[in-house]
């Protein structure tokens, strides 16, 4: 019950890696405000999860819609503890060359101004409370090179904003920290049939991730047993990232 009595804001919370992360932290015992702007996704968990649960509309690239959600949680619980940032997404991209600014402004706006804004917003009652923790959703995509460069470009960004904000905040006992998910069977893979079929031999672990996977992970560094670790950026990924042993495996067999 590492959630018990705490109330918990998170973003993207209607579907997927978001959903799952209310499911566990509600299931120890949290206060959770599910904020996304699939208002209809949200009521439904709200509705599912029953008490200790509250729907809200909010639009990460929103700053009216964001600091509004956060007005909803101070005037109905008077506090928050920890933020948990999981809404962001990719979109299909011409070629490099081909890309328009503004499709790269969309999802550095989506996936690292979004962040901001709620951190931005949340701060003042975060400072209040004597356990608050941040945790942002990025992806494998932020560390390393797997095209789709204006998504991991945005992704790459909040390990640095954490960091940062790890530092200038330590002194207000607050963690920042940053999950980077591998492939996670959610909906968004459901346009690519097949696809982590084929995405399962990258994983020395033999699968793609659950979201039950990464919301185990968002929980922890959310959570008191992170209360030493600030600032860092954890890998997600089914030991994706571990190295290239396979292809000097197959160069030399
Ligand atoms: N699924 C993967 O393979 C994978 C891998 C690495 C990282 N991620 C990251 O994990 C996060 C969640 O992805 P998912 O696969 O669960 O996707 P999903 O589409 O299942 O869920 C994303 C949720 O965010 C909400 N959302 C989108 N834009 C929003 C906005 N502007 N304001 C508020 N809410 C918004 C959506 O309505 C949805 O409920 C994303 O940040 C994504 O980049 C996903």
């Amino acid at each position: 019950m590492r959630f018990d009595d705490q109330v918990v804001f998170i973003t993207g919370a209607g579907n997927g890696i978001g959903a799952a992360t209310a499911r566990r932290v509600h299931g120890e015992g949290g206060i959770v405000a599910i904020a996304d702007h699939d208002h209809s996704a949200a009521e439904r968990l709200a509705r599912e999860l029953g008490v200790r649960a509250l729907a809200l509309n909010c639009d990460v690239t929103d700053r009216a819609s964001v600091d509004a959600a956060i007005d909803t949680v101070r005037s109905r619980h008077g506090r928050l503890d920890q933020l948990i940032l999981v809404a962001g997404g990719s979109a299909p991209m011409p070629g490099f060359a081909e890309q328009e600014d503004q499709l790269w402004q969309q999802l550095i706006d989506l996936n690292l101004v979004g962040v901001m804004r709620c951190i931005r917003a949340a701060l003042p009652l975060l400072q209040q409370s004597p356990r608050a923790a941040v945790v942002a959703v990025s992806s494998v995509n932020g560390l390393a090179a797997f095209g789709e460069e204006s998504y991991g470009a945005a992704k790459a960004g909040l390990s640095n904003l954490v960091r940062n904000l790890a530092v200038r905040h330590g002194p207000d006992k607050i963690t920042f920290n940053v999950v980077a998910p591998g492939t996670v069977r959610t909906r968004v893979w459901d346009h690519q049939p097949g696809s982590l079929q084929r995405l399962r031999q990258f994983y020395p672990l033999g699968r793609v991730g659950e979201p039950e996977d990464i919301a185990a992970a968002v929980c922890f560094l959310a959570s008191d047993d992170a209360r030493w670790i600030t600032g860092v950026t954890l890998p997600v990924d089914g030991g994706a990232l571990a190295g290239p042993l396979q292809w000097f495996d197959r160069a030399f067999s």
